[in-house]
């Protein structure tokens, strides 16, 4: 947050953004995540293709990759956003997940796809996998674009995986550190303060 007012036009070089320091290694480019992307859309398509299933993109860190994910899925689906939220805006997980959005749709006798950014200690995704359950889902299946290596999210079954990451705090394409950086077009380590 800032309190400098948006600028006049101007057609002057912008900062760059990120600004120096903030991101270290690029762990994913832009083309490796749209080609994965497309592979797991096609992957989605051919498993639900006769079902209609219900997306449910797991907000906030997931809006970039649900999105491009529906377009390679090649097959009529639904869609629907949930907000949880268990980081704040630190980088350690609180522990405690809330549903700060629930679904408009119900849930009961839907096939539903979990979509999410990162299954990082499994918790949202545990949490998540028991509240539709409960709710009378179908059959529910979790799509990550990125799981943690080696984490507990090993003990869960995520059936689609983008990629498998390293412990480094990760932002872009839909991460955020404070709600900053979603709008990377590629995975980098975050590298800056808090
Ligand atoms: P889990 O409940 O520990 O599996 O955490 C899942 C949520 O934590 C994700 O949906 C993200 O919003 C957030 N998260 C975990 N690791 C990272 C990271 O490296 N960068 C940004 N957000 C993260």
């Amino acid at each position: 947050m800032t309190d400098t007012a948006p600028s006049p036009p101007t057609s002057e070089p912008l900062a760059p953004y990120p600004a120096p320091g903030q991101v270290g290694a690029i762990l994913l480019t832009e083309a490796q995540i749209q080609e994965r992307v497309r592979e797991l859309g096609d992957e989605l398509a051919r498993k639900y293709r006769d079902t209609t299933p219900l997306f449910i993109a797991v907000m906030k860190g997931s809006v970039i990759f649900a999105a491009d994910l529906m377009r390679a899925f090649k097959a009529p689906v639904e869609f629907d956003v949930m907000v949880v939220s268990s980081y704040g805006d630190a980088l350690e997980t609180t522990g405690v997940v809330k549903i700060v959005k629930d679904l408009d749709t119900p849930a009961a006798g839907r096939h539903v796809v979990l979509v999410e950014d990162i299954v990082d200690t499994g918790l949202t995704m545990q949490y998540l996998l028991d509240h539709f359950s409960k709710q009378g889902a179908a059959s529910v299946s979790v799509c990550s674009l990125l799981v943690r290596e080696g984490s507990e999210a090993a003990g869960l079954n995520v059936e689609h995986i983008g990629f498998e990451i390293p412990h480094d705090f990760v932002i872009g394409y839909g991460l955020d550190a404070a709600q900053i950086y979603r709008n990377l077009p590629y995975i980098g380590v975050f590298t800056g303060d808090l």
